[in-house]
């Protein structure tokens, strides 16, 4: 059976959404808790909400205090909101710092769930890194550990795994958002996570990437949601259509794009990149509400195309 014949119930439970959403009445639902997926790894049943924060671009370059102060709102509205998914790497700048920095001047590390990364050649240089990200970040544990655009994957593995032997690591994985992140598959047997580009206008995850995550029982983070600026830059101007708002309480294309995701069953989070506070919020809002079943889904795609 594919997903277009099931019933919307049926795929809301296929999805493994844990709340009782669609039994709400709409308006009640904007003020309710984001929409949590379970993690399948998890041995107790570990759930995360469907949207987190990236943190490739700007959040890594320290600026002047308006602006620090903005992109420490944005840690802050995360966790008010109800999110807890915070995407960092080795590589963005100086983002593990400020993270690290935001998150201890906020007190917020309980309730974080830290994904960060390394790109490094052997197993030596792999380590360092590590170690360097458990002190910019200001933490003893960090949530989740990925091999960053696949570099020296092989080799890196067993250290991750000792690592989380030692309670220092809970999860590892692997990310790829380039013209070859179909490789990731190689790795699907051996991880607990896997990160790459999907989006509204890039679909080629649903061939091969997604199922297999699903099949396979890997978490799936979504990067580069809005294409960096591509998505949203084609819809400046333009209004959402009175269906996406009341079905699906989307009032921007922002969280129509972001709904699109979320309301996938294999995707467990995407990470929207953002400085601010307010996109922050609107973007954890799209993971509220109903969530979108696969005629809606075509529909949303098709907003894009036709723009
Ligand atoms: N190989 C890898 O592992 C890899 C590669 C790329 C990305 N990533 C991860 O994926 C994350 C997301 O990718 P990304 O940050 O590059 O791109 P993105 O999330 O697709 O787009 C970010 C852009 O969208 C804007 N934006 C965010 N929310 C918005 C809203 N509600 N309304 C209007 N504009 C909004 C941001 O500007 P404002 O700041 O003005 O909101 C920013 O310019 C990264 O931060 C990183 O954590 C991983």
């Amino acid at each position: 059976m594919t997903n277009s014949s099931l019933s919307r119930a049926a795929f809301l439970k296929l999805a493994g959404f844990a709340t009782a959403l669609p039994l709400l009445p709409t308006a009640t639902l904007a003020a309710e808790a984001v929409a949590t997926r379970p993690i399948p790894k998890s041995k107790t049943g570990e759930q995360l909400p469907v949207i987190g924060l990236g943190t490739a671009q700007e959040f890594g370059v320290r600026s002047d205090a308006g602006n620090m102060e903005a992109k420490s709102n944005v840690i802050k509205t995360l966790v008010d909101k109800g999110a807890k998914v915070l995407d960092t790497a080795a590589s963005y700048n100086d983002a593990e710092a400020v993270c690290g920095e935001f998150m201890e001047k906020l007190a917020v590390r309980p309730k974080i769930f830290i994904a960060t990364k390394f790109g490094e050649n052997g197993k030596a240089a792999g380590q360092q890194s590590v170690e360097n990200s458990f002190k910019r970040l200001r933490t003893p544990m960090i949530d989740l550990m990925y091999v960053h655009n696949m570099i020296d994957v092989d080799t890196h593995l067993p250290s991750l795994k000792e690592y989380k032997a030692a309670n220092r690591i809970r999860y590892f994985g692997v990310t790829s958002t380039g013209g070859n992140q179909d490789r990731l598959t190689t790795w699907m047997d051996q991880i607990d996570f896997v990160e790459f580009a999907y989006s509204v206008d890039f679909r080629a995850p649903e061939q091969r990437l997604l199922p297999m995550a699903k099949d396979k029982g890997v978490a799936v983070f979504v990067a580069l949601p809005f294409g960096r600026n591509r998505l949203l830059n084609k819809m400046r101007g333009k209004d959402v259509p009175t269906w996406a708002r009341e079905e699906l309480g989307c009032k921007t294309y922002a969280q129509l794009a972001l709904k699109f995701l979320v309301s996938h069953p294999a995707v467990t989070v995407a990470i929207p990149g953002t400085e601010n506070p307010g996109h922050m919020a609107e973007n954890i809002e799209a993971g509220m509400g109903p969530m979108a079943d696969e005629k809606q889904r075509a529909r949303i795609a098709q907003l894009w195309e036709n723009a």
